[in-house]
């Protein structure tokens, strides 16, 4: 896999952008937690969650988390932001679930899990205002099964995609994420020998006042990009007026390691990759940032580095940390169920399988366990 990034990277982003940061985070917890969506009380679905370590149930949006936090699971030390996706299980035959790995992501190091963050910054001479701080923003909508409601030349159907590594490095090299063969915007209907490559852009056209919203959503757009076929990683489209303030262009890549499930895969052609939430389609894809970089560090790097993809220490601006650091910043589960590593007889939370086309509704109340533990009393590393 880390030929093909390399390749794509040299050969098609890098003289296009002004600047850009590809960087690992390892992860910091996987638990039922989404300060985003259900502040203070334990969340429908696992997440898994990667960055700063302020991250905590509330995120109360008047902490300043780039000084709460003591270490970042971030290969730039300054980026205490929380970012968080939901994680996918394999459906075995016989009924039970494994939650699927993740694995590092091609050209980005030795990170445990986690997700690739990307920071794009637009074509020559056009300015972006970096994120503030408070600033939070939601992508997707865990309840969609269908691809329906998204047209397909907007640019919302090139935000949320899959990739299906065939297992052959470089062969899906010249195709920007979101664009080409290998992609499809709901789950990949095949076994993909290499692994699946889930592909999050967030909006990048922000409406100037509000740092979130209470749906989280409608203070961002999308830029309208008339005709997408490059997909939307260039950032070469236009605001609407509603929403006129361009801030970088904020992308994950996850890689989940579908490998070890290839050879017990269904023969009958079914599709056996779940999301946390039930989702056997992949259209509820989505993924929640809380911004926390410290005072301008991010300007600083938006204006002055580009870190050729994967040359972190190119950039001067920033400090880097080793794997050893960002793999070593992680947080207790503080939710007691156990979520991964094991086969489970039910997804964890109240999730069962809703195929849709029709959106999922919510499950009140089943026998999931809905509290906390306590935070273990820090320990000297
Ligand atoms: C989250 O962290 C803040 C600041 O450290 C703290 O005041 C708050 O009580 C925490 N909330 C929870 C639910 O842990
Ligand atoms: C299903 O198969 C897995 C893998 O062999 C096993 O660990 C799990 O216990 C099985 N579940 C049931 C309900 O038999
Ligand atoms: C967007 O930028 C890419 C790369 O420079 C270019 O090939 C493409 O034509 C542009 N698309 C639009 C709609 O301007």
């Amino acid at each position: 896999m880390q030929s093909q990034i390399l390749l794509f990277a040299a050969a098609l982003f890098l003289p296009l952008t002004e600047a850009l940061l590809r960087f690992p985070c390892s992860q910091l917890v996987t638990q039922r937690f989404d300060p985003l969506v259900t502040p203070g009380i334990v969340s429908p679905h696992v997440h898994q969650i990667v960055g700063g370590n302020a991250f905590n149930l509330s995120m109360d949006p008047k902490i300043d988390i780039a000084k709460t936090s003591t270490c970042t699971s971030c290969r730039f030390k300054e980026d205490k932001s929380n970012y968080w996706t939901a994680v996918l299980y394999f459906k075995h035959a016989n009924g039970s679930y494994i939650r699927v790995p993740q694995i590092a992501n091609g050209g980005t190091g030795n990170s445990k899990g986690g997700m690739t963050v990307y920071y794009i910054q637009p074509p020559k001479d056009v300015r972006v205002v970096s994120f503030a701080k408070g600033f939070r923003m939601i992508v997707g909508d865990p309840m969609l099964r269908s691809d329906r409601t998204i047209n397909p030349r907007s640019p919302q159907a090139y935000a949320l995609t899959f990739r299906c590594y065939n297992g052959v490095p470089g062969s899906d090299g010249a195709y920007a994420p979101g664009v080409g063969p290998f992609e499809s915007i709901g789950l990949p209907k095949k076994a993909c020998p290499g692994g699946i490559r889930s592909n999050t852009f967030f909006p990048t056209c922000w409406d100037g006042k509000n740092l979130d919203t209470p749906d989280h959503h409608s203070h961002m757009r999308f830029l309208d990009v008339p005709v997408p076929s490059f997909g939307i990683f260039y950032l070469n489209g236009t605001c609407p007026s509603t929403h006129p303030v361009r801030v970088p262009g904020l992308f994950l890549e996850t890689v989940w390691d579908t490998k070890p499930f290839i050879n017990i895969w269904p023969k009958d052609g079914s599709q056996p990759l779940v999301y946390s939430m039930g989702d056997p389609t992949g259209f509820g894809h989505h993924a929640d940032y809380v911004f926390g970089w410290e005072d301008d560090s991010l300007d600083r790097a938006m204006a002055n580095c580009n870190d050729r993809g994967d040359f972190p220490a190119d950039c001067k601006e920033l400090t880097v940390q080793t794997d050893a650091q960002i793999n070593s910043c992680t947080q207790p589960v503080l939710v007691n169920e156990v979520t991964e590593g094991v086969y489970l007889p039910a997804l964890p939370g109240c999730n069962p399988i809703q195929n849709g086309p029709n959106p999922a509704t919510a499950i009140a109340s089943c026998n999931a366990v809905s509290t906390t533990i306590a935070r273990p009393a820090a320990t000297a590393v």
